[in-house]
């Protein structure tokens, strides 16, 4: 920018803001990017409510009826920008080895030649004729020793409301900063710069797209999309990707989990965090509604997506969800399968790229059993029951979402914004498989959970744009997660369970699950949602040393006896088709581990080539 004009240009810094550090830096970011006015939002719900009409006005979101669903908007985005784009997301350490072989990587320099210094550099100017909003955030309890704090400066309006949405965010967490307070910057703009006198679109993005983080220096820099995970920076950039690095560099765990307490009718809680890769069900596990027979079970959601784990004093790991709301997946979200969501979204929502009803309300696939008559699709367009059957367009993009509030969950749990954590009794790591993986297996050891977890594999899903369905090793579920070379994660884990053995504490039990194989009739066997309350309870009584089970090849698993079977009619053959290990299907399946060990070879801690070899041996036997 010239002189004339950033002279021009004024920061607007409120009176509480005493942090020279991040004013100087909003200075230099808003002189880049050409910014036409800055503003500081202090998280408020008349700011909350000023920018919601501000986004009206714009033509990005539509107010909902408010008789149906009450402070309510419906935001849709360009058809380009649905999903997550893993391919344009960068890891930019100094080493390339240092992101390892399952991350993009650029050199740092090369990247801010690119963003940033060079002369055609895309963040030059890009936010020409838009503002530039401050948005601080907390990810975590304001104040707790788990908890960080970032700041995002970025140019779209949605990501500001969405933030105060997703985290902690506004005044409360610069007075924190005080003066001198460490944070994340977070620069994100949607690459669409507006010469004088031009029309804006509803929503703004750019073609191209860059999503990148500098690990070293704890910084994130994300250009061209509007949408989710690539713009709302707290999320995916910071709770995981910079977070698992920090984890790293200090001793603690940033994963792509739930946590849910589980409370049995003597009043016993217990905390289960556990891993499942993007739109397999984290938010539905994580409020599910015990079924007919478990009287006096009840489970509560701490989180849905995210959890920072750290060990503590007593030996113990303890959770915080960093996250403020859910970011959820809306198609096939129903009043079975997650009626604690639906009730979530009732009012108070932002909804992306799903349908509107004729009386101004949304909808999506699965959400009733039969579609209205008529619905104005996603991408704006008239939609009918006969139209979709004629043309199999979706009411609903696959990859719409909802963005509420923790504190609209009727289940939340007590503790979710507890600073101290609570603590964790068990991990579960689980996948989509149609074949080859047990409904449940727990592990014999801290060794043989974390193999489970570092060898999983998934069938994608529509949460990231590509091809969908096909099966991909995705370790810990953080495939498109971790911040730094991915062998080290696991010797991360490792770690991090041999450190705690050593001062003789009791590590949680480690499960590997998998709702999701079918039959030959290409249908889902087991029934899932409220019913895996059943595998849930059998963790349980395995961790109070009273469910029995059986050996196999990679773990222990629970015959048809050691389940509760209440209220369900659910054969032995059927258990056998979800619980068995099938001899040439883990060859294969074996041999894809092998793939990945020898994708991640230069890093990888030989405990684990050495437990797939003692799998080989049993399978052999
Ligand atoms: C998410 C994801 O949005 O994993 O949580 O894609
Ligand atoms: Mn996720």
């Amino acid at each position: 920018m010239n002189r004339p004009a950033m002279e021009g240009l004024r920061l607007n810094v409120p009176a509480y803001v005493k942090h020279q550090r991040l004013v100087a830096w909003v200075a230099e970011i808003a002189a880049l990017t050409e910014a036409a006015e800055v503003y500081w939002c202090d998280g408020s719900e008349a700011e909350y409510d000023r920018l919601c009409a501000q986004l009206v006005a714009a033509g990005t979101m539509k107010k909902l009826n408010p008789e149906l669903r009450p402070n309510s908007y419906l935001a849709t985005s360009d058809p380009s920008d649905v999903a997550r784009v893993e391919d344009r997301t960068f890891i930019c350490s100094e080493q390339k080895e240092d992101a390892g072989p399952t991350n993009n990587w650029m050199a740092p320099a090369e990247m801010r030649a690119l963003l940033q210094t060079g002369e055609t550099a895309l963040f030059r100017g890009a936010m020409k004729g838009r503002t530039l909003y401050v948005v601080p955030f907390s990810m975590g309890p304001l104040g707790s020793h788990i908890s960080h704090i970032g700041v995002e400066l970025t140019d779209s309006a949605y990501v500001a409301i969405s933030m105060r949405v997703m985290t902690r965010m506004g005044r409360a967490v610069l007075d924190l900063l005080g003066e001198d307070g460490a944070y994340v910057p977070c620069v994100h703009t949607v690459g669409a710069p507006l010469q004088a006198g031009q029309k804006d679109v509803a929503w703004p993005c750019n073609k191209t797209k860059y999503i990148v983080h500098y690990p070293e220096t704890r910084e994130i820099w994300s250009y061209g999309s509007g949408y989710g995970g690539n713009a709302l920076l707290g999320k995916k950039c910071f709770a995981l990707r910079i977070a698992s690095t920090m984890g790293r560099d200090q001793g603690w765990l940033a994963e792509h989990m739930l946590i849910l307490g589980v409370t049995s009718p003597k009043g016993r809680k217990y905390h289960v965090a556990a891993a499942f890769p993007s739109a397999c069900g984290k938010t539905n596990f994580s409020m599910l509604v015990p079924p007919a027979g478990y009287d006096g079970w009840k489970v509560t959601t701490i989180g849905d997506d995210i959890a920072w784990i750290k060990p503590h004093a007593d030996g113990r790991l303890y959770a915080i969800n960093p996250e403020a709301g859910y970011f959820g997946v809306a198609p096939g979200t129903n009043y079975k399968t997650n009626p604690n969501c639906m009730d979530s979204l009732k009012r108070d929502v932002v909804f992306t790229n799903v349908a509107l009803t004729d009386d101004g309300d949304v909808w999506w696939e699965g959400m009733t059993d039969e579609p209205p008559a008529h619905l104005i699709d996603w991408q704006g367009k008239d939609w009918t029951p006969v139209i979709a059957k004629e043309t199999g367009a979706k009411a609903a993009h696959p990859n719409a979402r909802f963005t509420v509030a923790s504190t609209n969950n009727p289940v939340l749990d007590p503790d979710w914004d507890n600073a101290a954590g609570v603590p964790i009794d068990a991990f579960i790591f689980g996948g989509r498989r149609s074949t080859t993986v047990p409904l449940i297996t727990e592990a014999r050891n801290w060794t043989e959970g974390v193999y489970m977890a570092a060898t999983m594999g998934s069938e994608t899903t529509a949460a990231a744009a590509g091809q969908q369905g096909v099966v991909r090793r995705d370790p810990f579920a953080m495939l498109p997660f971790c911040g730094y070379n991915m062998a080290e994660h696991f010797a991360h884990w490792l770690d991090t369970g041999a450190k705690l053995q050593a001062q003789g504490a009791t590590l949680p039990r480690i499960y590997c699950a998998n709702w999701f194989r079918k039959g030959a009739d290409g249908k889902f066997v087991w029934p899932g949602y409220g019913e895996n309350m059943r595998v849930l309870e059998w963790m349980l009584g395995r961790i109070e040393g009273q469910a029995g089970g059986d050996d196999n090849v990679f773990g222990v698993s629970p015959r048809y006896e050691d389940l509760r079977w209440d209220g369900l009619s659910f054969s032995r053959e059927q258990f056998a088709s979800v619980i068995g290990i099938d001899k040439a299907a883990w060859q294969q399946e074996l041999a894809l581990h092998a793939e990945l060990f020898k994708q991640l070879e230069h890093r990888l801690p030989a405990a684990l080539p050495a437990t797939m070899a003692k799998i080989e041996q049993r399978l052999a036997a």
